[in-house]
């Protein structure tokens, strides 16, 4: 008997449902992004996305259903997002879960949004049939968290192949998320919303070669204290004072500004708008950016003799972050594990995972269910 969970996510800006059986086999995957929505603004506006979540969030589960060639009354449980993320947006998803669970008589389990993500470079690695060992560590960064813990797993009791995590906070950011600091710069830059994608495809077509003397140089970010800490707003000042000692530079940032408000958004299209001192200066950001998330992770790995290292949420996307994690990890016998691109990113198909084994250990919501804002994994 397989068991098939009807997952719903809406923390933030994205309104998605998906279909998994068994926490492992994905029979849908439908995500609605609100990115057209909160472009124009340069960030996410909690007003705005409530109500297209509302929008969203019927049409996006009866197209999951669709997809997976089901019913509601073929589903089995419910798992919904509690939290952490905009209360207004974590509302719609709880509360149309509620409802669904209660009139369909199924059980319904609440979901922590972090340990979704760790779910989602699970169910990748069960897909490609490679499976990480524990301890490992894992690091969640994205547009709204920064965030390593020290995971242990145990077997579910009623399925040996499902996992029942627990967690350790190492470390997390102490200012922005690494993602935020990807959308500001971007902002500062010209180089429209979401700033990570772009500034990922930009950086790369930096030149190697013949660094100039006067390319930018940003150090490596200290935080006083715990050494498994981040911060990323130096970072982003580093970038600021660097455009304000170059005002030459500003006539590019409103070409950029210009092609935007015509819709030319891709790297492609901004690159040619884009001189070697930008190059360098997105460069030489991203390298401190990545530098600064790999460094503490694969730190904390090596001290507590972890087997593998997790990473996920929408900058684990990220090229270089990618090609350096595996570097370091492969230079120490780790083993390295990411979701797809599309896992990487909020996506409820991590939820439906995350809600499996706590409904085999009977985790589930009662009518009291409320939406966290503030939610820690542990
Ligand atoms: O996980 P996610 O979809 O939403 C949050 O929970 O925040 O992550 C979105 C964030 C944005 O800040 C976006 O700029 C960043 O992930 N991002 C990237 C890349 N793709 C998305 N950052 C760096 N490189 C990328 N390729
Ligand atoms: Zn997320």
């Amino acid at each position: 008997m397989t068991t098939r969970i009807l997952g719903i996510e809406s923390s933030c800006d994205e309104t998605a449902a998906a279909i998994v059986a068994d926490g492992r086999e994905i029979l849908s995957n439908v995500v609605a992004s609100q990115v057209e929505v909160h472009r124009k603004y340069g960030g996410v506006v909690p007003e705005l996305a409530s109500r297209e979540h509302l929008r969203q969030i019927v049409p996006v589960v009866r197209e999951a259903l669709e997809r997976a060639g089901m019913r509601l009354r073929d589903v089995d449980a419910i798992g919904v997002t509690r939290g952490p993320g905009l209360v207004g947006s974590l509302l719609v998803g709880v509360t149309y879960g509620k409802v669904l669970a209660h009139s369909l008589g199924k059980p319904l389990v609440p979901v922590n949004h972090l340990e979704g993500h760790v779910h989602a470079v699970l169910l990748e690695s069960h897909r490609a049939g490679r499976s990480p060992k524990f301890p490992a560590v894992c690091l969640i960064v994205s547009g709204g968290h920064t965030l390593l813990y020290s995971v242990e797993a145990e077997a579910a009791k009623r399925d040996p192949l499902a996992w029942q995590f627990h967690y350790r906070r190492l470390g997390g950011t102490r200012d922005d998320a690494a993602g935020e600091a990807y959308d500001k710069v971007a902002k500062l830059l010209g180089l429209g919303y979401p700033g990570g994608p772009v500034i990922d495809q930009l950086a790369a077509a930096a030149p190697q070669n013949g660094r100039r003397r006067d390319a930018p140089r940003f150090g490596p970010t200290k935080t006083r204290g715990n050494r498994y800490d981040f911060s990323f707003s130096g970072i982003k000042t580093a970038v600021l004072y660097y455009l304000r000692a170059h005002p030459e530079l500003a006539g590019e940032i409103e070409l950029r500004r210009a092609a935007l408000r015509e819709g030319k958004r891709k790297a492609e299209e901004l690159l040619p708008s884009c001189g070697r001192a930008t190059l360098e200066l997105l460069a030489e950001f991203q390298r401190s950016v990545v530098r600064d998330l790999v460094r503490p992770t694969i730190e904390a790995a090596e001290e507590l003799h972890a087997a593998a290292v997790l990473v996920s949420g929408g900058v684990a996307a990220n090229a270089e972050l990618r090609k350096r994690f595996e570097e370091e990890a492969s230079r120490r016998g780790l083993e390295v594990f990411f979701p797809s691109r599309e896992l990487s990113t909020d996506n409820a198909a991590m939820i439906a995972a995350a809600a499996y084994p706590r409904l085999l250990a009977g985790e589930l919501a009662g009518e009291e269910l409320d939406a966290e804002a503030v939610l820690p994994l542990a």
